[in-house]
């Protein structure tokens, strides 16, 4: 299985919730820490190393926000990116990943426990911020992926505004996930912030999207210099139809009924 080398299918369907409003619950995310040891939301670091590298340079400081038991700071890590803070709500998710990296002697890793809608950072602090399947947790009860709620639009809003806040003026914020351009733009476009908002997709069956926000880019026009890939047609591998991430979308999708 792609997603989650290291786990098999059943265990996968046993921490599955029966409904997307679940992964809203901090609870819920706490019960499943303490029994899943490993799981790669999306797909793991092999699939979009190339386009870490084009924009994570050694030395960086990076912010990974909800990493959940993902081995995405260990991967950074070893590429050169030793300087990683990561945080998550789940203060079991945070103790294990704490006790993780420091048993295999990724001492430099940080792991706190903090909320991404009210980061405890100062201004100006990161070069990179990294999510991965974090931000698409706050539309599991968007409603009308057209037309969010204004409850989703505002928490995600607040989460954008703080990752602005706490990137160095020249900071980049990077977005792994399966929302498409049209859903994720009008967000990340908004005008109080001053990023360029680019995008590639890497992925087999399924296309995820890796978009590159550039604080302090954003052309003077207004004119985006996204990268206008047409969205991929899907081709499912029998593999993603029987995957988490395939069960995420499909009842975010029967939430919009
Ligand atoms: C879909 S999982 C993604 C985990 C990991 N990034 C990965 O790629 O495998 C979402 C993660 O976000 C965390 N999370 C949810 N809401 C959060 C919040 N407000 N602040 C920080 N972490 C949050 C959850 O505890 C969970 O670990």
């Amino acid at each position: 299985m792609v997603e989650s080398e290291g786990s098999n299918q059943a265990e996968k369907r046993d921490v599955a919730p029966s409904t997307a409003l679940e992964y809203l619950d901090p609870s819920y995310w706490d019960e499943r820490f303490s029994r899943e040891e490993h799981y790669e939301w999306f797909k793991d670091y092999s699939h979009f190393r190339h386009l870490m590298q084009q924009n994570v340079k050694p030395g960086s400081s990076v912010l990974e926000l909800g990493c959940g038991n993902s081995q995405l700071c260990e991967n950074l890590y070893d590429d050169g990116v030793t300087d990683v803070t990561c945080i998550d709500l789940s203060a079991v998710a945070v103790e294990r990943m704490q006790k993780r990296v420091q048993s295999k002697g990724y001492k430099e890793i940080k792991v706190l426990e903090a909320d991404m809608l009210d980061l405890p950072f100062g201004d100006e602090c990161f070069d990179v911020v990294i999510e991965k399947g974090t931000m698409d947790v706050l539309f599991v009860d968007s409603g009308d992926p057209w037309n969010p709620r204004p409850a989703t639009v505002a928490r995600v809003m607040l989460m954008l505004q703080g990752v602005h806040r706490v990137l160095k003026p020249n900071g980049i914020f990077i977005s792994i996930t399966f929302g498409q351009p049209h859903f994720r733009r009008p967000l990340f476009d908004s005008p109080e912030f001053t990023w360029s908002v680019e995008w590639n997709t890497f992925g087999d069956g399924f296309h995820y999207f890796f978009y590159i926000l550039k604080k302090g880019q954003r052309s003077i026009d207004g004119e985006k210099p996204g990268n206008k890939l047409p969205v991929p047609s899907i081709n499912l591998l029998h593999e993603e139809l029987e995957s988490e991430d395939y069960l995420f979308r499909n009842l975010i999708d029967e939430m919009d009924c």
